[in-house]
């Protein structure tokens, strides 16, 4: 049986991107693995959230993984920050990790550009916390979508490193894991890019239905196709990627030939497309609605949680201090 970890951080409620990308795959393999699957709040304060406001999201994140299906005795759902054990792995990989690999990431540069305001270290050590999040419990594969696969490549590197350094075999090299397919990208309803918690384009999973129909109807199109079989724009690509997440093979198939023959219409293709994600959000709000209320069921899947992860933990941070030469006096 292997060993399985994934988070989210908790900036906002969880949308179609998060679902697909990793959600998906949490329920799915909590049947088969040891999981652990946590909500990154220290990861979220690169942002500096106000207090009210983090512990409103770790909240809402806790109510989303169990409404999407995770069950708590079966995986291990903890919070990030009740493991103080991965903050002093992060401590100590930081002691290997070089400025020069931190400043070239992907999403380090990304936010160079966003938040050139707050270009603060835990934005350059973020991989570093990530892999502390995934080797405390020595995790080998790691379901995320597209956008994390640097972020992998980078825990892979502090894994070998630390073996190398210690001349130890003792932390695996975890993959970046979709369930028997590619990582997955789900496009924002704005055209360009992924979709984001705070790039306002987003369709999340609480939302309800004329929201959805509101967003589906905005999403960015063009004029339609003028020549049979034409490559589809980014914005159109996006829509048909949204379309293949949620919709039946014959309604996909039906809107291919329809652009393919350049007769199709957005407006009729948007109207089925919300309904569609209507119809594939409406169990989730459901559920998230129902759990809002049950305080008491939720403390109890945070304690239970914590207490399985913190085991887990206790045991990595004691082996790696005898390897790194930590000695009780
Ligand atoms: P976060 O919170 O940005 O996103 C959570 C998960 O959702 C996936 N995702 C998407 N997948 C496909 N299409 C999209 N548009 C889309 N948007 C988000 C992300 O790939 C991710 O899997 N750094 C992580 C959280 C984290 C973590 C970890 C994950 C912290 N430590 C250890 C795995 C292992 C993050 O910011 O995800």
């Amino acid at each position: 049986m292997e060993t399985v970890l994934s988070g989210i951080r908790p900036t906002g409620n969880l949308h179609l991107g998060n679902y697909f990308g990793a959600l998906r795959n949490f329920v799915k393999m909590q049947h088969e693995h040891n999981c652990y699957f946590f909500i990154a709040d220290y990861h979220s304060l690169t942002t500096n959230p106000a207090p009210v406001d983090l512990h409103g999201n770790v909240r809402q994140v806790l109510i989303e993984y169990l409404a999407a299906g995770l069950d708590p005795n079966i995986c291990t759902l903890y919070i990030q920050s009740n493991l103080p054990e991965v903050a002093e792995l992060y401590l100590l990989f930081n002691m290997n990790a070089y400025l020069g690999e931190l400043e070239r990431t992907t999403s380090f540069k990304e936010k160079l550009r966003s938040q050139p305001d707050n270009v603060n270290a835990g934005l350059l050590t973020y991989p570093v916390l990530m892999a502390a999040d995934i080797l405390i419990h020595k995790a080998n594969k790691v379901p995320v979508g597209k956008d994390q696969e640097p972020h992998l490549e980078m825990t892979r590197n502090f894994a070998k490193r630390f073996n190398r350094i210690y001349k130890v075999n003792y932390f695996p090299e975890p993959v970046a894991y979709n369930f028997g397919d590619d990582l997955i990208k789900i496009p924002g309803l704005d055209g360009t890019g992924k979709m984001g918690k705070s790039e306002g384009n987003g369709i999340f999973l609480v939302d309800d239905p004329e929201t959805i129909r509101k967003k589906v109807m905005h999403a960015v199109t063009d004029s339609g196709p003028t020549i049979m079989n034409q490559e589809k724009p980014e914005p159109i690509k996006n829509l048909f990627t949204i379309m293949q997440a949620v919709s039946k093979p014959d309604t996909i198939a039906y809107f291919e030939e329809k652009y393919n023959k350049c007769e199709i219409r957005y407006g009729e293709m948007k109207k089925q497309l919300a309904e569609d994600i209507i119809s594939f959000c409406s169990p989730f709000r459901g559920k998230i609605l129902e759990l809002q209320k049950q305080d008491k069921y939720l403390h109890e899947v945070v304690g239970t949680g914590t207490e399985k992860a913190k085991a887990s933990a206790l045991k990595t941070i004691k082996e790696v201090r005898e390897i790194i030469g930590f000695k009780r006096f």
